[in-house]
């Protein structure tokens, strides 16, 4: 069964034989080389790259982490964070805190904000359970985790001591450089490299990803399965007619060229609502620059049609939207008939609730394409490790075609720094003293 379909019936796109050279260029330059931000290449052969050794590894560090904690605290932000989330939150029962029995250990995440109160809250709730740490930092220089990192080691030095310590905090990082490195080096943490030329939001199938999934139960075999499945139907020598992410990459940017400038990502499933999160990272820092590039937003449905419905609706005409779609659900629940039938729904008797989430599915989108507001449709078969590697692939692949299409460089993001130069001027960091005092005066 293919894991991605892709549907463009509803765009209004017609993809032209100059399109389709246009992407058979852009992702024949991901292979090449020979396009910007070309060091930065890793994840396109990733996948199929991942080595039986590799994979041994992470596993024989995950179970050691299981057997060790009940929560593991996952520390990182942006691409170093994102990506676990996503697909632990899409293979997670999304009431499993309710359940006296945790078959996985919990796996939460920190670093990833600079809230006190955040950080106030999840220690105290560590106080209950052994606990264990990943830190992941490829720069391993980035603020927010380096203060999570600090305040998490101290609690595990704390409670169990330097040598056991060792056990328990893992750190993912650059092979040689970097404040992390050194420090895991002196402390003698066990540690993985992410790829010199994997960029942070396209490093969910190295370690980054891998070992908290696999700390909290998620296949990552299977995960990766998916996403070789996904990469060789990709592949340069795949005719654009059957490469979903280079007839994705047309669509969106033909669509941008009319003036559609924001893309709403959304599915049918919360389950999903973190894919989001990292697809927004992935298309937002790939190819918001130099003025350019699709704002990527994000829905979760039914729910925000009952927010930004009206919106999409009628709002300004410059959106389009990116369904992902699920083609079966994992569970059956059937609607009863009820007697009274007082709330009038015995004309769904008998139907199953997937049956009334599909019908709305279908509603909305030709709603939505009749408020012109154009349709792409992702459709996964299920929501499964295989299907969810398959996806993340195919929005990476699709992302450095599109980026090139835009003819910027999706690799890099310059625009990331400004922030930081003026919050470390702000705290006094040393070395910072002349733009401390210019930025203080901006106040
Ligand atoms: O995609 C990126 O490069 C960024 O979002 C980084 O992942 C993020 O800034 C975290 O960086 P680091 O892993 O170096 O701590």
């Amino acid at each position: 069964m293919e894991l991605i379909k892709l549907d463009i019936r509803k765009s209004g796109v017609e993809i032209t034989a100059e399109a389709k050279a246009e992407a058979a260029r852009a992702n024949e330059l991901l292979y090449s080389g020979k396009g910007a931000g070309n060091d930065f290449l890793g994840w396109v052969n990733l996948p199929s790259s991942i080595s039986a050794d590799e994979m041994a590894a992470i596993k024989a560090e995950a179970e050691h982490l299981r057997a060790k904690a009940d929560v593991v605290v996952c520390i990182g932000i942006g691409g170093s964070y994102l990506g676990a989330r996503a697909v632990l939150e899409a293979m997670s029962n999304s009431f499993e805190f309710l359940r006296k029995e945790h078959k996985n250990p919990t796996v939460v995440f920190a670093g990833q904000n600079i809230s006190e109160d955040y950080t106030y809250e999840l220690m105290d709730a560590l106080k209950e359970h052994s606990i264990a740490a990943i830190v992941i930092s490829k720069s391993g220089t980035t603020t927010e985790p380096a203060i999570a990192f600090r305040i998490i080691k101290e609690e595990i030095e704390r409670r169990y001591g330097k040598a056991e310590a060792r056990e328990r905090i893992v750190a993912i990082t650059d092979k040689a450089r970097g404040a992390l490195k050194t420090l895991a080096d002196n402390e003698g943490y066990p540690t993985f490299v992410i790829p010199d030329n994997v960029g942070g939001r396209f490093s969910v199938l190295t370690p980054v990803g891998m070992l908290p999934l696999a700390v909290g139960g998620v296949d990552i075999e299977a995960l990766i399965a998916g996403a070789v499945e996904m990469e060789k139907a990709t592949a340069a020598d795949k005719s654009i007619d059957e490469n979903p992410s280079a007839q994705y990459a047309i669509v969106r940017n033909a669509l941008y060229r009319e003036g559609r400038k924001i893309e709403l990502l959304g599915s049918y499933e919360p389950r999903l609502q973190y894919i989001n999160e990292w697809w927004k990272q992935l298309y937002g820092e790939s190819e918001g620059k130099e003025g350019k590039g699709i704002f990527p937003a994000s829905v979760t449905l039914t729910a925000d049609l009952h927010s930004m419905g009206q919106y999409i609706q009628e709002g300004e005409r410059t959106l389009f939207e990116t369904i992902i779609s699920v083609a079966a659900p994992a569970f059956k629940v059937v609607i009863e008939s009820d007697k009274d039938n007082l709330d009038g729904l015995n004309y769904l008797a008998g139907k199953r609730i997937s049956e009334v989430n599909k019908m709305a599915e279908l509603g909305v989108q030709l709603a939505h394409v009749d408020g012109n507001v154009p349709n792409i449709r992702v459709e996964i078969p299920r929501i499964d490790e295989r299907s969810i590697g398959a996806l993340l692939y195919f929005f990476e692949k699709a992302c450095g075609i599109s980026g090139y299409m835009l003819g910027v460089n999706p690799f890099n993001q310059p625009g990331v720094e400004a922030y930081k130069k003026n919050m470390f001027a702000l705290l006094d960091k040393p070395g910072y003293e002349e733009a401390s005092k210019e930025i203080k005066k901006r106040l």
